[in-house]
């Protein structure tokens, strides 16, 4: 085998209460990855498409070669692979864009050299290139975009990823707004200590959110969207946070909050039919501000990445 591609998905990162610790992955999206075998050792990028010209071909800095350099490096192999990397996210989203391409470079070259590592045990490798790409070594998009479904990353040090229950039924609708967010720009604004108050707020929505995944209540979920540490900064960087949210939940969402770092926003609701009333609710303020949005909607992806080829 001298080539093989990998797809990896978009995802939605903290879900609202879960800064740095809860995300999801969604069938809307993803980018594809070829990695192939060259003579001789060392990484290289190729090509890159879709980016508009603006992703680093350099390998300390291309979050493909820097996922893969560290899983080399833990190898202790100077395989050479040129990189082919198909965007099909957009950069500066919130919805994983950096981490797609990691995970999906991962997924290919661990299939290339015949799986030496198992799916789940790439996921430090792939913060590498998280922490490559925007300065902070999260896995809330690299652990769902990986393993597909809602996932929750309950410790750092040692890393401990637990798979959360996925209800049936549940959708959910992103709404891109036309401008871009740099993740390092968006974790800028936040602040280094909470409140016992905000604190006591923030675990009870976390472990509500959990408990209505598992339960199957759609409700619970919803009130569960609440997220008192990081919104409230960030929502002042996103035009018309409040009333977008304002105007989604009565088209049907059962809530509303920051994709990761933003400026996407996701809904989730019970089924897709709420989809169409949340876009147009959505698209009609984002009309008055005077501001582009893209929509999508999803059930969640349960697979994650994969081999194409
Ligand atoms: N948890 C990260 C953040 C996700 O909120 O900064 C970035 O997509």
């Amino acid at each position: 085998m001298q080539s093989v591609k990998a797809f990896a998905p978009a995802t939605v990162a903290n879900v609202s209460c879960g800064f740095d610790i809860l995300g999801f992955a969604i069938d809307a999206m993803g980018d594809v990855v070829e990695v192939q075998l060259k003579d001789g050792p060392g990484l290289r990028v190729i090509s890159i498409e879709g980016d508009g010209g603006r992703l680093p071909y350099e390998v300390e800095k291309n979050t493909c070669t820097v996922a893969i350099q560290a899983m080399l490096d833990e190898l202790g192999q100077e395989v050479g692979m040129n990189i082919m990397l198909k965007k099909g996210l957009p950069l500066g989203s919130g919805m994983g864009s950096s981490a797609a391409s990691a995970v999906a470079a991962l997924v290919a070259a661990n299939h290339l050299l015949g799986e030496p590592f198992e799916k789940k045990n790439l996921l430090p490798f792939a913060i590498v290139a998280e922490k490559a790409a925007c300065g902070a070594g999260h896995a809330d998009n690299v652990a769902p975009s990986l393993l597909g479904g809602f996932v929750l990353i309950r410790d750092y040090h040692p890393l401990d990823v637990i798979k959360l229950h996925v209800p049936q039924g549940l959708h959910c609708t992103l709404l891109h707004p036309h401008f871009e967010l740099k993740t390092s720009d968006s974790r800028s604004v936040l602040r280094d200590s909470v409140s016992l108050k905000h604190s006591t707020i923030q675990s009870g929505n976390v472990a509500g959110l959990i408990a209505g995944l598992f339960q199957e209540d759609f409700d619970l979920i919803g009130r569960s969207l609440r997220d008192v540490i990081a919104e409230p900064y960030r929502a002042t960087l996103i035009p018309g946070f409040y009333e977008v949210k304002e105007a989604v939940k009565a088209a049907g969402a059962l809530g509303m909050g920051i994709s990761g770092s933003g400026p996407t926003l996701f809904t989730l609701s019970k089924g897709a039919e709420a989809s169409e009333s949340i876009i147009k609710a959505a698209q009609e303020v984002y009309d008055v501000i005077g501001l582009g949005v893209d929509a999508y909607h999803s059930a969640v992806n349960i697979r994650g990445a994969y081999v194409l080829e």
